[in-house]
């Protein structure tokens, strides 16, 4: 059985004190034991906010690392870096860093197996522009992203691994993909893994869905059979909102 997996992704949002307001506030409520929960927070606030998660249950991820354990890499952070904090994941390859950061399927390749080296379990996005689904290409270039990403990586790692479809059309726009085509985006991440590796791999990889998802549209996606969780951005950033996806 695969364990259903929420994280939320702040993203460049959230002060250190802002970052444990909020915290306080999704601590007071009961949270779901059955799902693991992930906080995916700025690097500045790894650490304070690893210390008020101490005694939840709630993981620690960062947003991006780089792949070298150290050296002349001005302004980057390295795996070293963010195991000593006690980071549990870290989100590679994500739209928006593809988008504005130059990140490309050989930097996410050598991050993901830099994470895994460093036992930090990767959550790593793909997902098409609103272009590329026009023109009915979203399984090719969602393939090739997963395929590129997955060079050289064992199939041990594999299993801890996470993928998260993020179709790039419905981040941050309100336009979250039906439930119907994130379960077969899904399905079709998890049939490119199965391809790859094995069956066991296939069936024991959790696959997320992330874009415009709310508390009133969590229910719906999380019933679908291809779908592990969410990654989620705006709505993770209110409390009372993490705490209704989370309990979804
Ligand atoms: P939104 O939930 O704000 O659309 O963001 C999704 C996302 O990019 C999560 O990584």
């Amino acid at each position: 059985m695969r364990v259903p997996i929420i994280a939320g992704n702040w993203k460049m949002n959230n002060t250190i004190s802002e970052s444990l307001r909020l915290i306080d506030g999704i601590k007071k409520n009961k949270l779901n034991e059955e799902v693991e929960k992930v906080v995916a927070v700025p690097f500045t606030n790894l650490s304070e906010v690893k210390k008020v998660l101490e005694g939840t249950d709630i993981k620690l991820a960062a947003q991006n690392m780089h792949w070298e354990n150290k050296g002349a890499y001005t302004g980057e952070v390295s795996p070293l870096m963010l195991k000593e904090i006690g980071v549990d994941y870290c989100i590679i390859g994500h739209s928006e860093r593809r988008q504005y950061f130059n990140e490309t399927d050989e930097s996410v390749n050598k991050k993901i197996k830099s994470a895994l080296k460093y036992n930090i379990k990767p959550i790593l996005c793909v997902g098409e522009t609103l272009e590329e689904r026009e023109n009915g290409e979203e399984e090719t270039v969602v393939k090739e992203q997963v395929l590129k990403a997955l060079e050289g990586v064992d199939k041990d790692d594999v299993k801890d691994m996470v993928i998260a479809y993020e179709p790039i059309w419905a981040i941050g726009t309100g336009k979250t993909a039906s439930s119907d085509d994130a379960n077969h985006m899904c399905g079709f991440i998890r049939k490119t893994v199965g391809e790859k590796y094995d069956k066991d791999t296939k069936l024991s990889i959790r696959i997320q869905y992330g874009g415009s998802v709310k508390p009133n549209t969590i229910k719906e996606l999380m019933s679908k059979k291809e779908i592990d969780g969410a990654l989620v951005g705006g709505a993770s950033l209110v409390a009372e909102d993490f705490v209704k996806l989370v309990n979804f």
